[in-house]
């Protein structure tokens, strides 16, 4: 793509097939590493203003071939009860489009993904971006925080500095208004930051109401 071209819905879905002809190219070298074969894209409408931004799918996401589906989309959910906006009003999608894995004989678990894996899969979330061109861009933890600093040229600030306050980015020339937040599960691990993130989601709140309008 060149810098500047529009990016239309065709080029989106061209991007989507392409992505899913590369995993599944990886599933043939047989990996235990990730379910390939299962990947998960954005979902959205396309005239959606705000764009959310997780990390990768996990299992019930890979099964059902949804973004944040199950217990994490309750999690979601409640979080856009808290913006006081429909979830339906956003464009939702992942920085990975398949469930990285750890396998063991016993188990199959989630893991964060590889610095190698956020680089590959860099240049079809920038399609997502700039086909969207979105007024808000919201990123649920670490993952999704560097990988959009990574599409800007920029070095990340960690999430405990950057969470919550509105960052200026510009991909490709075009400017995006980034507010990152703690992965919406952050909380269940971690009990102090309960109330930093319902703050958090009171300024979102405060930003999205306008863009309703
Ligand atoms: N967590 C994420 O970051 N993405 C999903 O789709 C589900 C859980």
């Amino acid at each position: 793509m060149m810098q500047g071209e529009p990016v239309g819905k065709c080029a989106l879905e061209e991007a989507y097939t392409q992505e899913r002809t590369r995993l599944f190219s990886l599933a043939a070298c047989d990996t235990p590493q990730g379910e390939y074969h299962n990947p998960v894209f954005g979902e959205g409408k396309p005239s959606a203003t705000i764009m959310l931004i997780g990390e990768a799918p996990g299992a019930e996401e890979t099964k059902l071939g949804h973004p944040f589906v199950g217990k994490a989309g309750k999690q979601l959910d409640a979080l856009f009860c808290k913006f006081g906006v429909m979830r339906e009003d956003a464009f939702i999608t992942n920085v990975v489009k398949y469930r990285p894995v750890v396998r063991s004989e016993k188990s199959t678990r989630n893991r964060t993904p590889q610095p190698a894996e956020v680089k590959a899969s860099l240049p079809l979330l920038k399609i997502e971006i700039l086909h969207l061109s979105p007024k808000l861009i919201l990123t649920l933890g670490n993952t999704p925080l560097k990988a959009v600093f990574a599409l800007a040229g920029q070095k990340p600030p960690v999430i405990g500095v950057a969470h919550g306050k509105q960052h200026s980015i510009v991909i490709e020339g075009e400017t995006f208004t980034l507010i990152p937040l703690y992965h919406p599960a952050s909380g269940i691990y971690n009990r102090t930051l309960v109330e930093v993130m319902e703050q958090d989601a009171a300024f979102v709140g405060s930003v999205v109401q306008p863009l309703k309008a």
